[in-house]
């Protein structure tokens, strides 16, 4: 089971947020925990108060160090060490495909949702253990980016999606989606292309490859460059694998 803490002043935002499709079934399952965890109880004084100003002054609030640092004791205590500490901001490293399954491998994640015009640099450098962004662009706190960043990692956490799906996104993690069509067979003039009402398995199967590989040069040049590229690696580490058992057969036979 992987397990997943955020930590957030708002934790009414996340209401339902993990109780449908596949994360909903991952949770039913036991396959993955999802507890939300409200900041404010551990804020500072009878206010429980969470900022304060920024020194040197300017606008908006900073979140202090102090209430992150007792909600990541109390939630975590002697776990914090196997736990991935993440910070929500725009100013993190990129999630993409890679860094979601790299998280995958972490039995433990909290996810501690930046709010306002920042979070105390020394919660930065001295709590967290890493930084991420969903994308070059800034929302109005980290609590969208907590939920992509579960959903993310979630879906290749070992037995949440069928065997099917999680072996081709091994295989092919860069390329986008094939086209996908359904009932009625031709809508205002529209049609459907002939290979998917073919019946014919290796024939489809041969169009949706085409077909990906087709979207994703168009659409996301820079994904098309890494799937090449991934797509070499394994020929020449097949390559490599055809090579050595040929010599060792040939050796044997000396
Ligand atoms: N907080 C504000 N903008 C963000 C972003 N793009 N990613 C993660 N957290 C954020």
């Amino acid at each position: 089971m992987t397990e997943f803490d955020i930590i957030s002043l708002f934790p009414e935002f996340f209401r339902g947020a993990f109780d449908f499709g596949v994360l909903g079934r991952a949770r039913k399952k036991g396959l993955i925990r999802v507890d939300v965890h409200d900041l404010r109880p551990f804020g500072k004084g009878r206010h429980h108060v969470v900022d304060d100003a920024p020194f040197g002054g300017g606008d908006g609030m900073v979140m202090m160090a102090e209430p992150i640092e007792r909600a990541l004791e109390n939630l975590l205590g002697e776990n914090r060490l196997e736990t991935r500490v993440i910070l929500t901001t725009p100013q993190g490293r990129v999630l993409d495909q890679e860094a979601a399954k790299r998280l995958a491998g972490y039995g433990r994640i909290a996810i501690l949702c930046g709010r306002y015009a920042g979070v105390d640099e020394r919660v930065r450098r001295h709590l967290v253990d890493e930084e991420i962004s969903i994308g070059d662009y800034i929302l109005s706190g980290g609590e969208p980016a907590a939920i992509v960043i579960v959903d993310a990692v979630s879906r290749l956490i070992p037995g949440v999606l069928g065997n099917e799906d999680s072996v081709i996104n091994d295989s092919f993690p860069y390329l986008l989606e094939e086209a996908q069509y359904t009932r009625p067979q031709v809508w205002k003039g529209h049609g459907v292309p002939e290979e998917l009402l073919s019946g014919d398995h290796a024939r489809i199967a041969r169009w949706r490859m085409k077909d990906r590989l087709a979207r994703t040069e168009a659409h996301r040049p820079d994904l098309y460059k890494k799937a090449v590229r991934a797509l070499k690696k394994l020929e020449s580490a097949a390559s490599r694998k055809r090579k050595a058992a040929v010599s060792s057969s040939r050796s044997r036979k000396k």
